[in-house]
């Protein structure tokens, strides 16, 4: 391949611009034209392209966000949104394309490659939800985030023995809101793998733990349980006595510069990805499991289904205690 586009798509998360860097890098090192597409799917209909070099990402691996903006692009679902995208790369002689993003990018990038357009997904979503993954680029950073923000909640929590509600990202995971509850001793944790009840999940185990005389309580919730933290606080001070308050921690969660872990595996799958498209290899995901970076088929990435670690939930009850 001599021409390639980067684009990053979907929610944004920390780490997609050392992903970017990392593509512009090898690209230019191997002699490959590298356009960054502007704004995701609606920069490839546009051709809204920046032609990048060396110099061009300089000084992007400590940023969190992505310089080359994202979205979520309703007219690339579309058979002419489609179209149009090809038509596009067809013009500017691209002849494979590097998406970083979730799940929903990908659908993307495969529809594309069908279409005679190679292109190779980069798992980056704070949500760590890519089934073929066990571990996808923000979520490192993300959790380190959620982290420090509720140790700052507990400080006043403790402070005044209160009850604290957090609600924390995750649309349709718990990965966030479990690993996030154990690093900060929640005593319950509410994610829409796990089926719960109020009552005996939280109400019960908050008096339990009052009984073995503890009187500050975290309950952290993903977004994805679709639970009103308002309400759930309020019920919560009802039934047990103790003064409660709901934060919902929202996008606060999805920025800041990168953790260590963050930017070396995403310069590790941006440069993965342009050795594929090298080897005019296409329609792959590219993944990491167990610190080892390797690749899956679009189509069989998107029908994999990501289970919750449930040794690691029973940790977090035994423990919370
Ligand atoms: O997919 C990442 C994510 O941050 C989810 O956790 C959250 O539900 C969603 O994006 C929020 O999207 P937006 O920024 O468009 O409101």
């Amino acid at each position: 391949m001599k021409t390639i586009a980067v684009l990053t798509s979907g929610g944004d998360a920390p780490g997609m611009n050392a992903a970017v860097r990392a593509v512009v890098r090898t690209a230019c090192e191997n002699g490959i034209k590298v356009y960054g597409v502007v704004r995701g799917y609606n920069g490839l209909i546009n051709g809204d392209f920046i032609e990048m070099d060396l110099r061009s990402v300089s000084d992007i691996i400590n940023r969190g966000g992505t310089i080359l903006y994202t979205a979520r692009c309703a007219e690339f679902a579309t058979e002419e949104g489609m179209r149009r995208a090809v038509r596009t790369c067809q013009e500017w002689g691209i002849e494979g394309v590097v998406v970083i993003g979730g799940d929903g990018s990908f659908r993307g990038a495969r529809d594309l490659s069908e279409r005679g357009i190679p292109c190779v997904g980069i798992p980056g979503t704070i949500d760590n939800d890519i089934a073929c993954c066990d571990y996808t680029i923000g979520y490192d950073t993300c959790l380190n985030t959620i982290m420090e923000l509720v140790d700052r909640i507990r400080d006043t929590t403790e402070s005044h023995d209160r009850c604290s509600v957090i609600e924390v990202m995750g649309r349709r995971a718990g990965y966030l809101a479990l690993n996030s509850g154990i690093a900060c001793g929640a005593t319950a944790i509410l994610i829409p793998e796990v089926p719960f009840d109020i009552e005996k999940h939280v109400i019960e185990r908050m008096k339990k733990t009052q009984r073995a005389d503890k009187k500050h309580f975290i309950i952290l919730a993903a977004e994805g349980v679709g639970i009103d933290v308002k309400a759930l606080a309020e019920d919560i001070e009802k039934k047990t006595g103790v003064e409660s308050r709901a934060t919902i921690l929202g996008h606060t969660q999805r920025g800041g510069y990168p953790t260590a872990k963050d930017r070396i595996m995403a310069t590790r799958m941006g440069n993965y990805a342009v050795k594929l498209l090298m080897q005019d290899i296409g329609n792959r995901v590219v993944a990491a499991q167990k610190e080892e970076v390797l690749d899956y088929d679009i189509f069989e990435a998107l029908n994999m289904k990501k289970s919750i670690d449930m040794n690691l939930y029973n940790v977090a009850h035994e423990v919370s205690i």
